[in-house]
């Protein structure tokens, strides 16, 4: 039987790539921007498998390839709205997604954002570098403190709990906000359900951790930058488009807010002529809260073993559309 085909979209961790070496023929996108969306097509259209990113836009159209030979997409990430699921799930095509993996990097992370535009560690490397630092000085880069502030927490699955539990050692008071209530959490990590009125109002922090759907997209927009203290600080580890960017920008300028720290932004990459990037209270990092190596290595690991399942015909081990599975009989499709 011929050995399948796999395109992956860029360069992953190794073993990720041996694995996927070791079950089909790969081709590998060299480059470090992403394939055009038209090569990402062409490509498509020869193989069994797309092993794909978050920078990947991945519709129905690409999906119906002439021979009707796609079989599978694995996307290395736990974030999968760049993928068109529902045209996947209708033409029977199982999408792998890769969480849990990622859930402790990104909370540490989140938390780096917190305690650096807090402190205001960003900007105080650029003034050392710039070679302002001349003396120790009495009312310099002075921040609020974290320790005993209120934490705001949107989005309460893995990466929001996580979040939630490094907060205990800093003595904090955690409000949460989400479309379920989880009693048991409240109990073992001691956080507060609210509605996002109550969050918006009380947080000093504010951290996103929902996914972004129709609901959350643009949900922090002039109005609810408009409830919050004008020291509230904002932290966006989750996608970039829940925050309304004009709006943060005006709320940034005009102290409406105090500080925002973003790995993601809308678009992305953000356009050099933003204007968020003129301004000194914000920090924004590349999108690599979940970039630490053992991580990555983990989220390649798991993106090649659904992929490699998906060639096999078998169930994937995390599959983000399981509907495709309805009426099968489990593992074998
Ligand atoms: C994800 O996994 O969804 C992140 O955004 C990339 O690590």
């Amino acid at each position: 039987m011929a050995r399948p085909r796999v395109f992956v979209t860029r360069i992953i961790p190794a073993r990720g790539l041996e694995l996927v070496r070791e079950a089909a023929d790969m081709e590998v996108w060299p480059d470090e921007l992403p394939p055009p969306y038209e090569v990402l097509q062409q490509k498509a259209q020869k193989v069994d498998g797309l092993l794909t990113l978050v920078t990947d836009r991945i519709d129905g159209h690409l999906m119906d390839t002439a021979e009707r030979r796609l079989r599978v997409i694995s996307q290395m990430a736990v974030g999968y709205d760049n993928i068109d699921i529902a045209a996947a799930t209708q033409r029977h095509i199982p999408v792998g997604h890769t969480p849990g993996v990622l859930t402790e990097t990104t909370a540490d992370f989140a938390w780096a954002l917190l305690m650096a535009a807090a402190r205001r560690v960003a900007e105080g490397d650029r003034f050392t570098h710039a070679g302002k630092w001349k003396t120790w000085g009495p009312m310099l880069l002075l921040g609020p403190d974290v320790s005993g502030a209120t934490l705001g927490i949107i989005g309460f699955g893995r990466i929001g709990q996580a979040v939630a539990k490094r907060a205990s050692g800093f003595n904090m008071r955690v409000l949460y906000s989400d479309v379920r209530r989880l009693p048991e959490a409240e109990i073992t990590l001691g956080v507060e359900y609210t509605d996002l009125e109550t969050l918006y109002t009380e947080a000093d922090f504010l951290t996103l951790h929902t996914d972004l759907n129709a609901t959350t997209h643009h949900m922090i927009d002039e109005a609810a930058l408009a409830k919050m203290k004008p020291s509230a600080i904002v932290i966006n580890t989750a996608r970039g488009p829940i925050v309304d960017p004009d709006a943060l920008y005006r709320a940034l300028k005009a102290g409406t807010i105090a500080y925002a720290a973003l790995d993601v932004t809308e678009p992305e990459p953000i356009p050099l002529d933003s204007p968020l990037l003129t301004l000194d209270n914000i920090i924004i990092a590349p999108h690599t809260a979940s970039a630490s190596i053992q991580t990555r290595n983990k989220m390649a690991t798991m993106a090649a073993a659904n992929l490699v399942a998906g060639l096999r015909g078998e169930w994937l081990p995390n599959c983000a559309n399981p509907a495709v599975y309805a009426g099968h009989s489990p593992q074998k499709m």
